[in-house]
């Protein structure tokens, strides 16, 4: 029960609650961070990063890793990548945010501009999150509805909307998700053409938004599935919001648009955008996109679309610097390259390992899903011991979601993941127990 006001103790408690140089920074992180963990998503074994380069991180003990996490998908380039570093320490020390207009973040949004499809305006802001949930709230804008249909298991982020239907049901997945926000979300299925028809003919003219990944987390769209959504969306009124966050400048230059050769009203950026700093960016259709004109403020449905750090000119210039490598001749194939080898690699070891499941996946990610047959999750106990064993051995994953591939990685890193990850199922087969034993550090690992 909640305590009145008179009852309550305010005073500081001048104790100190905690020290930091007592234990390694792994096992004071259970102190002092929730679950010991900076993210909803844990790895299987815990591990404090201290450096990056190219395509390999060490730890605290000086244990390497050939990475396929690349800090969830924004370091396509690498860590530390010599140009990205050089273009963030020459605007270090010209200042690092002004909340004003600065020539990087113009020059970004320019960029962004002149990718063929539909961004004719940008607005920044700092997170994945943000760029999604800014980009539902200027389709409600501009609409005058509410509702917006997402697909089940897909991820937008953090914010409401995009955690209901994450594992499949339009139901929230996570405390603290109001029924307003499930009862204005539409659930429909991925790749099937008659759940969105469905959906349209009981909800199309109250949708808002169509909010999709493009490629749903690594499950590329059937041929007919995109340009379906996208009739239907023009003939009801529908904004279709395409969330790139994920494929932008990853699939290709102009992310899942040109990939997969549909336009939609807007598009939601994020991870490379910001070369690995703060930054994402909504672009879309400039009478949707006018909507967050600050001049129009005062007109009756201006979008509110703003955060501190929106823009800034350190986030601008390392997303520059790695949009213009990118852009070298070549860059696009070799990483399509190198992603089918993993793809193909990984998909023989099950075949060899006889393990059940698919990889999937497409440009520089794979995506391993092990099959649960019995339905008791042993797919999911097979994954975890599997991924555990992987990290140990050297290898940078996290097989809940994919292994995200960079330009510097080589054809021999591949291999060895490749190698790895056979090791992995052979050890996970033969010591069904083994899930619960591999926690254990060996000494450091030196390879390759
Ligand atoms: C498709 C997609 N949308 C949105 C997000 C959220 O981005 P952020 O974690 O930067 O908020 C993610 C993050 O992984 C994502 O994959």
């Amino acid at each position: 029960m909640l305590q009145v006001a008179s009852e309550i103790d305010c005073q500081i408690d001048p104790r100190p609650k905690s020290t930091l140089t007592a234990h390694s920074p792994e096992e004071c992180a259970d102190d002092v961070l929730v679950g010991g963990s900076n993210s909803a998503f844990a790895l299987p074994v815990k591990i404090c990063l201290e450096r990056g380069s190219g395509s390999r991180v060490w730890d605290e003990s000086e244990r390497e890793y050939v990475d396929f996490l690349l800090g969830s998908g924004p370091m396509i380039l690498g860590h530390a990548h010599p140009r990205v570093c050089e273009a963030i320490a020459r605007q270090l020390s010209k200042g690092s945010v002004f909340h004003t207009l600065n020539r990087p973040a113009v020059e970004l949004a320019g960029r962004l501009v002149e990718i063929p499809g539909c961004v004719e305006m940008v607005r920044f802001a700092s997170t994945g999150t943000e760029a999604t949930l800014h980009s539902v709230r200027l389709a409600r804008a501009y609409t005058g509805r509410d509702k917006v249909l997402v697909f089940a298991g897909s991820y937008h982020g953090s914010h409401d909307l995009s955690i209901i239907g994450h594992r499949g049901a339009a139901r929230a997945e996570s405390g603290g998700v109001p029924r307003s926000a499930i009862e204005d979300t539409v659930v429909a299925r991925f790749n099937d053409v008659s759940s969105i028809e469905a959906s349209f003919a009981v909800h199309g003219s109250s949708l808002a938004a169509v909010l999709v990944e493009p490629q749903q987390r690594s499950l590329d769209p059937l041929p007919e599935f995109l340009p379906r959504l996208a009739r239907l969306c023009r003939s009801a009124g529908v904004v279709l919001i395409f969330d790139e966050v994920l494929t932008g400048f990853r699939l290709a230059f102009g992310g899942a648009q040109e990939y997969y050769g549909v336009e939609p009203d807007v598009v939601c950026y994020g991870k490379i955008v910001g070369g690995g700093f703060p930054l994402s960016a909504i672009g879309g259709r400039r009478e949707i996109m006018r909507l967050a004109d600050p001049t129009q403020a005062s007109a009756p449905n201006f979008v509110h679309v703003s955060g501190t750090l929106s823009g800034n000119p350190v986030s601008a210039v390392a997303g520059l610097a790695t949009l213009a490598e990118l852009e070298e001749p070549g860059v696009y194939e070799r990483l399509h390259r190198l992603g089918e080898r993993l793809r193909s690699g990984l998909a023989g070891q099950l075949n060899a390992h006889d393990v059940g499941g698919s990889v999937i996946g497409s440009g520089p990610i794979a995506a391993v899903e092990f099959s649960d047959p019995d339905g008791a999750r042993s797919g999911l106990v097979l994954r975890e011991a599997v991924n555990r064993d992987l990290i140990l051995q050297g290898v940078l994953v996290q097989l809940q979601t994919r292994f995200y591939i960079s330009l510097v990685h080589t054809e021999t890193e591949i291999d060895f993941a490749v190698d790895a990850f056979g090791a992995a199922l052979e050890g996970a087969i033969q010591r069904p127990s083994a899930a619960s034993t591999l926690n254990s550090h060996a000494a450091p690992t030196r390879f390759l």
